[in-house]
């Protein structure tokens, strides 16, 4: 089937229009690097004073709120890092002091980033009676040689085990996996995401491999020592992805995240329909609507750093800008494109103070990359997704 037609019955009518106002708190500790990954995480020898850090999440959770009063939260998300780290009476106490702060609405989605270890499974029922009621694993392939190959520190094995775990301790999970790995052919990839697809919850997150700056995959992909399938490769390998998803039901509603009716992920909504969310903790991002502007915040990204800052200060702040009408006009396109039921133009319209270039519209919709909608949105098509950031690019102010 073809991507625009799965992408369009990915969209149903969403239960909430309105955005809705979300926090992150990011948990910047790793067990080990990964050598592809390029997130704020840190190994430390030493043990984690998380006692410190859960005085300071307060600390920085209260500066925010007097910014940002009275808002209702309707997802909150532990991203790292691995949160699955962090102890379950930390989480609970960060969910608390969330919940002293604002209200929590009643059908709030509270997702934790777990990696798929044994060790890390034992805290799953710890982190349920904590609050949290979706967890988010980074299984990343079904093959022990890819796992190896990717720098991971458990098996496939070990991994569906943790699958099942969150499974019965749960009422959500979803995992990742990557793909458009080296060496990963069209039916290999076809075998596990159907066998994944088997695993699956209501959610699936499926990433093509990118090579990140200064990371090792980096240094050893200048030096021709890993090799990542050609743009005709990576291309089969979405389409089957898309393909395969779409058979099962679970098409994709965002351009690597795919989910059954209903299972989308409130968090990933509130960033891509634009929505206010609150970044808590080392290096977070944050988008805080104070006063009639928007402000883009982001802490500092150092944890130690990040700890004396707010220890003085009470909060990390290191960004706090207010942006124009024509960047929120800009990031609300780059957001919305990649979702399927893509953007309000009217929406639009109002925060740019002026309506998306009808001529460019049209080239774009001749082309058959973009369409609208009689209700008045703008969606990328089958043809466009694959080249999104050009599409958007052309969109832009
Ligand atoms: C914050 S990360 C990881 C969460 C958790 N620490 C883990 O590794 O299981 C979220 C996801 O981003 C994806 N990811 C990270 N780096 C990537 C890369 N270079 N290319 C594609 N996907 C990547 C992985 O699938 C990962 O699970
Ligand atoms: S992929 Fe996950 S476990 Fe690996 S370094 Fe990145 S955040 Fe840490």
């Amino acid at each position: 089937m073809a991507l625009a037609e799965s992408l369009t019955r990915g969209a149903r009518k969403p239960a909430r229009t309105d955005p809705g106002f979300g926090v992150y708190v990011h948990w910047p500790f790793c067990l080990s690097k990964c050598p592809y990954c390029d997130f704020n995480s840190h190994v430390r020898h030493a043990a984690i004073d998380e006692a410190r850090f859960v005085r300071a999440f307060a600390a920085e959770i209260a500066a925010t709120a007097a910014r940002i009063p009275g808002r209702e939260v309707v997802s909150i998300f532990f991203g790292g890092g691995t949160p699955s780290l962090m102890q379950p009476a930390t989480v609970g106490a960060i969910l608390e002091t969330i919940a002293r702060h604002w209200k929590l609405a009643p059908d709030v989605e509270v997702t934790l980033e777990a990696n798929p270890t044994s060790v890390e499974a034992t805290r799953f029922r710890g982190y349920r009676a904590a609050g949290v009621n979706r967890v988010s694993l980074g299984v990343q392939a079904l093959d022990d040689a890819a796992l190896a190959a990717l720098g991971r520190l458990h098996s496939a094995e070990e991994a569906l085990a943790a699958v099942a775990i969150a499974r019965a301790a749960f009422p959500r999970y979803s995992f990742d996996l990557i793909y458009a790995r080296p060496g990963q052919t069209v039916a290999a990839w076809r075998d596990e995401l159907a066998r994944a697809i088997g695993e699956a919850g209501d959610h699936l997150s499926l990433y093509q491999l990118t090579i990140e700056a200064d990371t090792p995959f980096a240094a050893l992909h200048a030096s021709g020592k890993l090799t990542i399938p050609d743009d005709d490769k990576a291309r089969a390998l979405y389409d089957t992805t898309q393909e395969v998803c779409e058979a099962r039901g679970l098409p994709a509603y965002e351009i690597s995240n795919h989910a059954r009716p209903g299972g989308e992920c409130r968090h990933n909504l509130v960033y891509w329909r634009y929505g206010e969310y609150a970044g808590i903790g080392p290096g977070a991002h944050g988008r805080l609507d104070v006063g009639g502007r928007r402000y883009a915040t982001a802490m500092e990204k150092s944890p130690e750093q990040w700890l004396a800052q707010v220890e003085t200060r009470g909060h990390g702040l290191v960004v706090d800008d207010v942006l124009t009408r024509i960047e929120q006009a800009d990031e609300l396109l780059l957001m919305g494109l990649r979702l399927s039921e893509g953007i309000d133009l009217a929406r639009y319209a109002n925060v740019a103070g002026k309506p998306l270039d009808p001529e460019r519209i049209a080239d774009l919709a001749r082309g058959g990359f973009i369409r609208t909608t009689p209700e008045g949105r703008l969606r990328v098509t089958a043809a466009g997704f694959p080249v999104l950031d050009a599409v958007v690019a052309d969109l832009a102010a």
